[in-house]
């Protein structure tokens, strides 16, 4: 399964807007991919695959999740929309043939990030967060798409530290798995100066 046949199973089913959005990734994500010599294909496929289930409304999200007898973090109880992603990659695997672990796992974490998240993980990550429609509707994320031309990892910290202290403004709940995955950055960088 390649994004190209992807694209064509999942077309009738993710709302147009959607698709656009996901087109986006898929060309932002690939452009990261070349920049940084990664793998195209895999990159390009969690790209594809990442979306599918974004439109669905909250609580479709979470009887599917309790259908599935998925592990139901209490912070996505309270906002099943972050459940898209890990649903995703059950029916992408279940439904679509797609066996590639990393692809399945970026998929999964999309939304919050991974502390083993790959290079190939990130290009698809920061692609989300800041292609072009994003950053036209919040021009604040156009320094994280700066980062990303020096170091996907850094925009990946970057990119989390924005949303934790918006979290913490606006008096939200935080993802354990955005705190998981700050801290193994941070101590990535702060092992990296201290060399
Ligand atoms: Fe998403
Ligand atoms: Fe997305």
């Amino acid at each position: 399964m390649d994004h190209i046949r992807l694209r064509e199973c999942i077309s009738a089913e993710v709302p147009p807007k959607m698709l656009a959005h996901i087109d986006r990734v898929v060309t932002l994500a690939a452009a990261f991919g070349e920049k940084y010599d990664l793998n195209i294909s895999e990159i390009k496929l969690a790209a594809q695959g990442h979306d599918l289930f974004r439109a669905l409304p909250e609580k479709e999200l979470l009887h599917k999740a309790q259908n599935m007898d998925l592990d139901i973090d209490p912070v996505e109880l309270n906002s099943p929309v972050l459940l898209h992603g890990p649903l995703a990659a059950i029916e992408l695997k279940e439904r679509f043939g797609i066996k590639d672990s990393q692809v399945l796992e970026t998929i999964k974490w999309h939304t919050t990030g991974h502390p083993e998240f790959s290079l190939e993980s990130w290009a698809m990550f920061i692609a989300d967060k800041v292609e072009p429609n994003k950053i036209a509707k919040n021009s604040n994320l156009q320094i994280i798409f700066d980062i990303a031309s020096e170091s996907l990892e850094k925009a990946a910290l970057a990119y989390i530290d924005f949303r934790i202290n918006e979290a913490l403004q606006l008096g939200f709940q935080i993802h354990p798995m955005s705190i998981s995955t700050r801290n193994k950055l941070l101590s990535k960088f702060n092992a990296i100066s201290n060399e």
